[in-house]
């Protein structure tokens, strides 16, 4: 067996040292090393031996085999090596090909919406104020109108910190108080702000609520500011946003932090109002929330409600693209799925 096993070792080294092609390469290994290769059966063959001599052999049946694993991967780079410069020689590989790009990720849905929106309200006198995500109390409720034990709370699930009297923000509606507090000159200047962000809410998660997710907020205060302007201004981003051939309604509704509150629904843009999934047969999908901001908000943030009037609204970012491209689960937003982010 020893001998066997010196033979093997030399006769694999001398037919390797001819080996000149990948082919030729991948042949040896399979003769010598592979499953059935003689240098593999000769290991196998140990137990065959005589108790006392099996420990001797398998030392050195296991060096000759390092030995010529070492051995092919030298020539294995030395043949490819060679195969390359041959191929270069022979024009085989096109070296002035482009590189294959690489993939660079790209901007998530979400980004690329409030984008646009930027540009739209941008266009219409509108500039963005970034307010905070966590909020007092007081600024997302109380001086919005909204009193503790006020059963309009029910309308925002909220999630509290272990701060008392902090919580995350549930609307972008606190960013009204802040904005006019701070660019308001105490209730001296008009402004023209919109406050995007994230918001977050105590839901149980499911295809039509997160517990995460962004709104515009839109504020407009000047001395003659009226409800027309309100509609026209609304009108007008919806048109700009989903084509100047769709209509637009107003429908009364409330919210404690405007009189009157509306709420703005666009033609259906899947149907075109005829009626169907997307619209519920109603023939119109709800895209913001606004009104007239209540005198009670307006003091607080400043403003003598006799003299200044304005206009608010909130819409609701990814609502926007699931009606824009017909998308049906809210949870693909955060969900980290590749073959959703790489459709946008
Ligand atoms: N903050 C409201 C919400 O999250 C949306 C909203 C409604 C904002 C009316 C407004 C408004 O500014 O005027 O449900």
């Amino acid at each position: 067996m020893q001998e066997k096993l010196g033979a093997a070792h030399l006769e694999a080294l001398q037919e390797l040292g001819a080996v000149s092609d990948s082919e030729a390469l991948r042949a040896w290994e399979l003769k010598y090393l592979g499953k059935k290769g003689v240098v593999t059966e000769l290991v196998r063959g140990v137990g065959a031996l005589p108790k006392e001599e099996r420990a001797e052999f398998g030392k050195r049946a296991n060096e000759v085999k390092q030995a010529l694993e070492l051995a092919y991967a030298d020539r294995e780079q030395l043949v490819k090596d060679q195969e390359l410069a041959r191929d270069l020689e022979q024009g085989e590989i096109d070296v002035t090909l482009p590189g294959r790009p690489r993939g660079i990720g790209g901007l998530h849905p979400s980004t690329t919406t409030l984008r646009e929106f930027y540009a739209i309200w941008a266009e219409m006198g509108f500039q963005v104020f970034r307010s905070r995500d966590v909020e007092t109390d007081e600024m997302n409720f109380e001086l919005l109108n909204i009193p503790a034990h006020h059963p309009a709370r029910d309308m925002w699930d909220t999630f509290h910190t272990t701060t008392p009297g902090v919580v995350l923000r549930t609307h972008t509606s606190p960013g009204q108080i802040r904005s006019m507090r701070e660019l308001g000159e105490n209730g001296t200047q008009p402004i023209r702000v919109i406050l995007p962000g994230m918001c977050y809410r105590y839901e149980q998660v499911s295809v039509r609520s997160e517990i995460q997710f962004h709104q515009v907020e839109g504020v407009a205060i000047g001395k003659h500011i009226h409800l027309t302007d309100l509609k026209g201004t609304i009108a007008e981003f919806a048109r700009r946003m989903f084509g100047a051939d769709k209509d637009v309604r107003f429908r009364s509704s409330y919210f404690p932090f405007t009189e009157p509150s509306m709420e703005v629904d666009v033609e259906c843009l899947l149907c075109g109002g005829k009626g169907c999934q997307m619209c519920k047969y109603s023939g119109w999908l709800e895209i913001a929330g606004c009104g007239m901001m209540h005198p009670v908000v307006l003091q607080n943030g400043g403003y003598d409600p006799r003299e200044w009037s304005g206009f608010a609204f909130g819409m609701g970012v990814e609502r926007m693209i699931n009606l824009k491209y017909g998308v049906k689960d809210i949870r693909y937003y955060w969900g980290n799925d590749l073959r959703f982010l790489e459709q946008f």
